[in-house]
């Protein structure tokens, strides 16, 4: 680290809680006649006044096409959207902005490595491996995958704490796996997947790993020359950016060998009526005009990241987790679902004789947002042989004093439900 970095670093508040909601403006609304006590961050996440001026900033000054115009807005544009490309570099640690591409979210960043790698490297026979708790964002584009060229999916078992074992993975494991995809945090149960050290298993069986990284990349830092995966996916609004931005991290060698996943504008060196010449990474694969003022607020976010003392934000949300859990675990009939030893910012439980849709609906009248029902992963529902559950998930915003006011707001839902 350079001494300007420990400088910058030196000069970064401690975490405090109260400090940082005053970034958020949405934290200080009521809903329903209550203070908002919002815990729904793994749904999407809440946006700081620097991500929304960003936006506005934009709009107003810099409005204009990307890559395309010799005009003063147009290079102030390209410039904010490309400078963007280059803070996702280096929050995730990638080797190079070639292997940034903006996707419009996390499914898009898998569809895209399915319709593109995998369509054209994989063969009738060939197999997919995924886990039992990932999202329907990495099952289904497998599953179409699958029907077009006749590979075939298979499914890693968790146990019952939700956790994904290295050993269940070595155990499902065939010749025939080219290629795998797991989630790195699940969004339904919190469980942390040990996804590094199933990148060295894939690897040594030659195969490649996705990983789908939407719920892990608010809540640590990810480094994926460190994780050394192939690819890594995840979304702009569960980072405190912009819904409708994503980003596919992709090893630069793979991406080159890829063909485009659409075609358009933008992702073109020369059109002919005979044949067209692709642009280079990343354009190849970011055709027609993209979403610049989400990227520019990814950019914001991450800035905004970058400002504050992440470590310490990452260490409150633990400990929010453990109050949480210790405050379910003494309620009369509620039932946590995943309990697994690594885990992050995701309370997912059930009570007996109460439907989760009716929980949330008396919650929301109290002002507190939590996320009811399957969580996109229906699969995993499945397992623990139930149809949805509520789900309370945090992110560093949260106060201890949000989870005592969730916990009084359910005690009154079980009085009038149970
Ligand atoms: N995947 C998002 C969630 O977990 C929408 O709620």
């Amino acid at each position: 680290m350079s001494a300007q970095a420990h400088d910058t670093q030196a000069r970064i508040a401690p975490f405090d809680p109260e400090r940082i909601r005053a970034d958020f403006p949405i934290l200080a609304t009521r809903v329903n006649k209550h203070p908002l006590i919002y815990l729904d961050s793994a749904a999407t996440t809440q946006k700081p006044r620097a991500v929304i001026d960003s936006l506005e900033r934009y709009y107003t000054e810099n409005n204009a096409n990307v890559h395309r115009g010799v005009h003063t807005l147009s290079q102030r544009a390209t410039q904010a959207f490309e400078d963007a490309r280059e803070k996702v570099r280096a929050f995730i640690n990638a080797g190079s902005a070639a292997e940034i591409i903006f996707t419009r979210g996390t499914t898009d960043a898998i569809n895209l490595v399915a319709q593109s790698y995998a369509r054209t490297m994989l063969k009738a026979g060939d197999e997919i491996l995924i886990g039992e708790a990932e999202h329907h964002a990495n099952i289904v584009p497998w599953q179409m995958l699958c029907q077009h060229i006749g590979c075939v999916l298979k499914v890693v078992p968790i146990n019952d704490a939700g956790e994904l074992e290295l050993e269940a993975v070595t155990r499902a494991w065939t010749p025939r796996i080219k290629l795998c995809a797991f989630g790195h945090i699940s969004n339904a149960l919190g469980s942390i997947n040990p996804v590094r050290e199933i990148t060295a298993l894939a690897h040594q069986a030659g195969a490649k790993i996705v990983i789908d990284g939407a719920q892990a990349v608010a809540h640590g830092s990810v480094n994926v020359a460190a994780l050394d995966c192939d690819f890594y996916a995840f979304s702009g609004h569960k980072l405190f950016g912009p819904t409708g931005i994503g980003v596919l991290y992709g090893k630069r060698a793979l991406l080159e060998a890829m063909p485009p996943y659409q075609g358009g504008g933008d992702m073109i060196k020369v059109v002919t009526f005979a044949a067209t010449e692709y642009a280079d990474l990343p354009y190849k694969f970011e055709a027609g005009t993209p979403h610049i003022a989400g990227g520019i607020g990814l950019g914001a976010a991450l800035d905004y990241l970058d400002s504050i003392d992440f470590a310490g934000a990452v260490a409150h949300e633990h400990r929010l987790l453990d109050y949480a859990t210790a405050q379910a675990q003494a309620v009369p009939g509620l039932r946590i679902i995943g309990t697994a030893r690594a885990k992050a910012a995701v309370l997912s439980f059930t009570i007996d004789g109460i439907h989760p849709q009716d929980l949330g609906v008396i919650l929301d009248g109290h002002g507190v947002a939590i996320r009811t029902g399957h969580h996109c992963a229906m699969p995993v529902m499945q397992r623990f042989g139930l149809a949805g559950t509520a789900r309370a998930s945090f992110a560093f915003y949260n106060t201890f004093d949000e989870i005592d006011c969730f916990f009084a707001a359910l005690a009154k839902a079980r009085r009038m439900l149970a």
